[in-house]
C-alpha cells in the first residue's frame, strides 16, 4: 500500500481521482485538502461518495502532508501547483501535478503562454511529460509527473502516427477542439451560469490557447525534432464531460488507407487506453466523446480527404479521465510498478 494525498481535492478532478482512488488496491487515502471546506466530510462536495468513504477535508498544510503522504497528486489551478509541487520535492514526496505548471520544457514558453516567469525552472528538467504512450519508461522513475492538459491529451495522440510516419506537413495541423462545461473546472462565471452555457457552441481563446504549447512540445519530438506547428481553435459545447478533437492535416506525399492502419497500429496496438475507431458500417465509425465518457479510454480515428489532399484525425476523451484525473492514476501505477490499469480498468457509461 501506498500512502497518497490529494491537494485540492474538492474541485472535479480532485472529485475523480478520490472516485478512482478510494477503490484502489494499493492506496492509503491519507489526506484531502480543501481550504474552504476544512473538517468537513468529503461528500459534502463530491455526493456520488456518500457511505463510500469517512474521508474529511483537511487544510492544505504542505508539511503535514509530507510527513503522511509517499505520493501527492496536485489537483490545484496553474500557478497554484509549482510552490507547492516544490517543498512537497524537496520533503522527498513523489508527485503527480494536474495543473499546467511543470509541462514545458522551456522556460521561456510560460511568460509566452501563460504570462508568468516559472518560480523553479530547475524543475522543467527534472518534470517528466504524463503521456504513458510516449514516456512510459521515464514516468517510472520519475519524481514530478506533470500530467497533459485535456485537449493536448486527445490532440497529441490523434495526430502523432502521422507526423511520426512523416504523412503530413507540420507546419500547418490544424486542430478544432469541442469541450464540455467541466473542462473549466468547479468554478462558477459568467460563461458557465446555465442559460448562458446551454445550446452553445462557442469559440474561446481562438487563437493562441495554452495547449498549443504542450502539444508542438510533443508533436516535435514525435516528429524527430523538427518544428511542429498547430493551429488550435477551442469551442465550449453543451456537454459536461468530453472532449473532441477533429485535425486537419496536409498530406506530404500519396498516403494509402493500409499506411494509416500500419501508422496508428504500429503506436497503438498494444497500448491499454487508446482504441483506434474506423469502422465501415454502423453508427459508432469514427470516435465520439459520447463512448468514452466515465472511462480512461482515448479513441482516435482518421479519414483521408483525397479531394483536399488532406488527413483528417479525431481524439476523443473524457476531458476529467483520460485528460486528468485517469492519466494521473494511470501514471501513477506506472510510478510504483504494479500494472498500469490498476483502478481505471472501466467502460464508459452508457446511455448517458
Ligand atoms: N477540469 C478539467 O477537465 C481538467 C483537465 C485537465 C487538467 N485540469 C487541470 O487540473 C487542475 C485542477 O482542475 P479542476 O478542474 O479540478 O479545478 P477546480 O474544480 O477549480 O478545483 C481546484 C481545486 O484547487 C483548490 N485550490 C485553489 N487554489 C488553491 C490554492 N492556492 N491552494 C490550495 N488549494 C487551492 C480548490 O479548493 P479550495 O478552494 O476548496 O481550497 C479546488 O479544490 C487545474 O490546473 C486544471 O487546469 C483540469
Amino acid at each position: 500500500m501506498k500512502t497518497v494525498g490529494i491537494i485540492g481535492g474538492s474541485g472535479y478532478t480532485g472529485g475523480e481521482l478520490l472516485r478512482i482512488l478510494i477503490n484502489h488496491p494499493e492506496v492509503d487515502i491519507r489526506a484531502v485538502t480543501s481550504r474552504e471546506h476544512a473538517g468537513e466530510p468529503i461528500f459534502k462536495l463530491h455526493p456520488q461518495l456518500r457511505k463510500l468513504t469517512d474521508l474529511k477535508f483537511i487544510e492544505p498544510d504542505v508539511e503535514k502532508i509530507s510527513s503522511s503522504c509517499e505520493f501527492v497528486f496536485l489537483a490545484l489551478p496553474h500557478g497554484a501547483s509549482a510552490p507547492v509541487a516544490k517543498r512537497l520535492l524537496e520533503s522527498g514526496v513523489r508527485v503527480i501535478d494536474l495543473s499546467a505548471d511543470f509541462r514545458l520544457k522551456n522556460k521561456d514558453d510560460y511568460p509566452k503562454w501563460y504570462g508568468w516567469e516559472h518560480p523553479c525552472p530547475e524543475l522543467l528538467e527534472v518534470a517528466v511529460f504524463g503521456l504513458p504512450e510516449f514516456h512510459r519508461e521515464e514516468i517510472r522513475n520519475a519524481k514530478l509527473v506533470a500530467n497533459p492538459g485535456c485537449i493536448a491529451t486527445a490532440s497529441i495522440l490523434s495526430v502523432a502516427p502521422a507526423i511520426k510516419a512523416g504523412m503530413v506537413d507540420g507546419n500547418r495541423v490544424v486542430l478544432d477542439a469541442k469541450i464540455g462545461s467541466s473542462g473549466a473546472g468547479a468554478n462558477v462565471s459568467e460563461a458557465s451560469h446555465h442559460p448562458e452555457h446551454s445550446n452553445i457552441v462557442r469559440a474561446y481563446k481562438p487563437v493562441m490557447h495554452r495547449h498549443t504549447a504542450e502539444i508542438e512540445q510533443e508533436l516535435s519530438l514525435k516528429a524527430g525534432g523538427e518544428k511542429v506547428t498547430v493551429a488550435l481553435t477551442p469551442h465550449a459545447v453543451d456537454m459536461v464531460r468530453g472532449i473532441m478533437v477533429t485535425g486537419h492535416s496536409f498530406l506530404r506525399r500519396e498516403v494509402t488507407m493500409q499506411e494509416l492502419w500500419r501508422a496508428y497500429r504500429e503506436l497503438y496496438q498494444n497500448e491499454p487506453f487508446v482504441r483506434i475507431v474506423r469502422d465501415q458500417k454502423g453508427l459508432h465509425q469514427l470516435p465520439d466523446p459520447k463512448n468514452v465518457v466515465g472511462s480512461n479510454f482515448c479513441d482516435v480515428g482518421f479519414e483521408l480527404d483525397p479531394h483536399a489532399k488532406r488527413l483528417v484525425t479525431f481524439g476523443a476523451i473524457d476531458n476529467l479521465l483520460k485528460g486528468a484525473a485517469g492519466q494521473a492514476v494511470q501514471n501513477f501505477n506506472l510510478m510504483i510498478g504494479v500494472d498500469e490499469r490498476t483502478g481505471i480498468k472501466f467502460a464508459g457509461v452508457r446511455p448517458i
